[in-house]
């Protein structure tokens, strides 16, 4: 058993997706959700079983001083052996410590084409209001593994939408949106595969 731990700090649809396509899976298993948000509605996904009903994940809730001045997360992630870390809309940068113990074990979804648009404080609605006012004619999706810095790890996966001069940043984000669900579950699993293939 191949086992996830998914971070997210918002509505969690990606997380949703993901636990999804991994709902019938005998190999692959969603062990964790972790949120720094009281309010993320990844939460109430996770205990209604996400879309099927069926993943019910237990959901850890930390705080700031939690993730940066200990190394119980870590710890946790470890004792609960997990196999891979899926970054899911979760805000916070990664801490070296995290980084360290699982290396090249810590993937991110962007909503943009990096190294365009990315870096600290491109998130969310900022990402897609500076693809509309840069005139760009195409954004998208990357999907990355995680370093020490916000955006920076080596690219596993891009997939490109075209952006049309009438389009608002909530247009935009509605293509990408549709990328990300179809992309990231799956990016997930070949990511996985490698994993066994190589252990
Ligand atoms: C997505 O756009 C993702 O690319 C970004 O944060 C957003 C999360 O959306 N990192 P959701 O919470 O999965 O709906």
């Amino acid at each position: 058993m191949q086992r996830i731990a998914l971070f997210a700090s918002g509505s969690g649809s990606n997380a949703g997706k993901i636990a999804d396509h991994f709902a019938a899976s005998v190999e692959v298993e969603i062990s964790l959700v972790l949120t720094n948000n009281p309010k993320a509605g990844v939460i109430d996904r996770a205990r209604g079983g996400f879309g099927t009903g069926q993943i019910h994940a237990p959901v850890l809730m930390f705080d700031r001083t939690t993730f940066y001045q200990t190394n119980r997360i870590v710890e946790l992630l470890q004792k609960q052996e997990i196999d891979l870390i899926v970054l899911a809309g979760f805000m916070w940068l990664i801490p070296a410590q995290l980084v360290r113990a699982f290396p090249n074990r810590i993937v991110n979804i962007h909503p943009a084409l990096l190294p365009k648009f990315g870096g600290k404080g491109m998130y969310g609605h900022f990402v897609h209001e500076a693809v509309v006012a840069a005139g760009e004619t195409e954004s998208g999706i990357t999907i990355h593994y995680v370093n020490e810095q916000y955006d920076e790890g080596a690219v596993l996966f891009q997939a490109t939408c075209p952006v049309v001069s009438t389009d608002s940043p909530d247009d935009v984000a509605r293509k990408v949106q549709l990328l990300e669900h179809a992309h990231y579950p799956r990016v997930v699993e070949e990511v996985l595969n490698q994993m066994k293939n190589v252990q």
